[in-house]
C-alpha cells in the first residue's frame, strides 16, 4: 500500500470523527509532513478531506461510506464471505440476484451506500438513504449448503436473519433491540430494520436452487418521508455523539459472522431466541391479508417459525409468513 493508501485507510477507520496529524504520524510511522503531503495528494484525488488546527483531518461526512476494509477487519470468518460495495445501486436484493443467475457462489455479499429502488416485503418499498443506512444481501446456495431445507422452510432463513441482527445490534450498541413477527427488528417501540428473504426453486431437486437474505437497517436516523414518520426509527440520531461509521462496519460483520453460524449450525439452535426476542407474544394483534384484519391474540411461536394466533372467534390458527403481516392493536 502506498502511504496515501495507507492515510486514506485511517480516515475511513475514522470517518466522521478527527484523527490529529500526530496520531496518523505515529500509527503510519512517518513524519507529520509526509502524512499532510499525502493528504494533499488525496485531496488532489477528489477525496473531500477537513483539515482543522488542533483537531486533525477527516473526511466530510458526504463521503462517510461503507468499505470493504472497514468490514473485513471485524470479520471473524473473512474467508467465507465476498463482499462487494457499491455506493448507489436500485436494489441489492436485485443485483444479488444477476450475480446469482451468473453463477455467484454462496456468500456473496453485496452491500450498497444507498438504493433508489430498495424493496420490502409485500411489494412495498423500502427507503434507502445514503450515509446512516446498512442496505446489504447475501446469497446462500442451500442445495450445496443445506440440502434439507425445503421451500417451505423460507421463513426460519428470515427469522435466523432475524435474530443474527439483534445479537449484532446488541453486541455493537448495547442497545436491547426485539423482532416483530416475522421479519421486522424495532428499537424503541419504532421499526429500525426489515428483512427480505426472496430466492428460486429447483422444481427437480424441490429445494432452494439460492436464496437471497436482504438486510435494511437504520443506524443513524435523519428526515423520513411523512408515511413513515412515528412508524420508523434508527438505533441513533444525529445528535448521538457516540455514532461513527465505524458502527455500521461492526453491525455488518457481526451480522455475517452471526448468520454463518446459525445457518452452518443447520437452522435448530435460534428459536428459542426468537421467541424470546419477540415483541409480540402475549399481545393482542391485527392479522392483515390483504384488505382484511382478523383481530386476535398472538400465543406461540412454533419450531417451525409460524406464528399460532388465537383469533376473537375461538379460532386457533397457525400462520406462515406469504401475505400475511402482523400488527399489534
Ligand atoms: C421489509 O421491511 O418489508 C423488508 C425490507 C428489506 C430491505 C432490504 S435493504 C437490502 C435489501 N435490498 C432490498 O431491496 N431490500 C432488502
Amino acid at each position: 500500500m502506498t502511504l496515501r493508501e495507507e492515510v486514506l485507510d485511517k480516515l475511513e477507520d475514522y470517518k466522521g470523527e478527527f484523527i490529529s496529524g500526530e496520531v496518523l504520524a505515529a500509527e503510519l510511522n512517518v513524519t507529520r509532513n509526509a502524512v499532510w503531503k499525502a493528504v494533499r495528494a488525496l485531496r488532489s484525488d477528489g477525496c473531500r478531506i477537513e483539515a482543522v488546527p488542533n483537531r486533525g483531518y477527516r473526511l466530510t461526512s458526504d463521503t462517510v461510506t461503507i468499505t470493504k476494509n472497514g468490514i473485513i477487519k471485524y470479520l471473524r470468518s473473512p474467508d467465507s464471505f465476498n463482499i462487494n460495495i457499491y455506493g448507489s445501486l436500485d436494489s441489492t436484493n436485485t443485483q444479488l440476484k444477476r450475480a446469482a443467475l451468473d453463477g455467484a457462489p454462496e456468500g456473496t455479499v453485496i452491500i450498497a451506500e444507498r438504493q433508489s429502488a430498495g424493496r420490502g416485503r409485500l411489494g412495498r418499498s423500502f427507503f434507502s438513504p445514503p450515509h446512516g443506512g446498512i442496505y446489504m444481501s447475501i446469497l446462500l446456495r442451500p442445495l450445496v449448503s443445506l440440502p434439507g431445507l425445503l421451500p417451505s422452510d423460507a421463513v426460519m432463513i428470515t427469522s435466523a436473519a432475524a435474530v443474527a441482527v439483534c445479537r449484532a445490534i446488541e453486541e455493537v450498541t448495547s442497545k436491547h433491540v426485539l423482532i416483530k413477527w416475522v421479519n421486522d427488528v424495532y428499537y424503541q417501540n419504532k421499526k429500525i430494520c426489515g428483512i427480505l428473504t426472496e430466492g428460486a426453486v429447483s422444481l427437480e431437486a424441490n429445494g432452494f436452487d439460492y436464496i437471497i437474505v436482504g438486510i435494511g437497517i437504520n443506524v443513524l436516523g435523519g428526515e423520513l418521508p411523512r408515511e413513515l414518520e412515528g412508524i420508523a426509527g434508527a438505533l441513533y440520531d444525529a445528535r448521538d455523539q457516540e455514532y461513527t461509521n465505524r458502527i455500521r462496519h461492526k453491525i455488518v460483520a457481526r451480522i455475517l459472522d452471526n448468520f454463518s453460524d446459525i445457518y452452518r449450525g443447520g437452522l435448530r439452535s435460534f428459536v428459542p431466541e426468537y421467541r424470546r426476542r419477540s415483541l409480540i407474544l402475549g399481545k393482542d394483534v391485527n392479522v392483515i391479508q390483504g384488505d382484511t384484519a382478523r383481530p386476535g391474540k398472538a400465543v406461540g411461536i412454533n419450531d417451525d417459525c409460524s406464528l399460532s394466533v388465537l383469533f376473537e372467534n375461538g379460532e386457533m390458527e397457525s400462520i406462515s409468513s406469504g401475505e400475511v403481516s402482523v400488527r399489534l392493536r
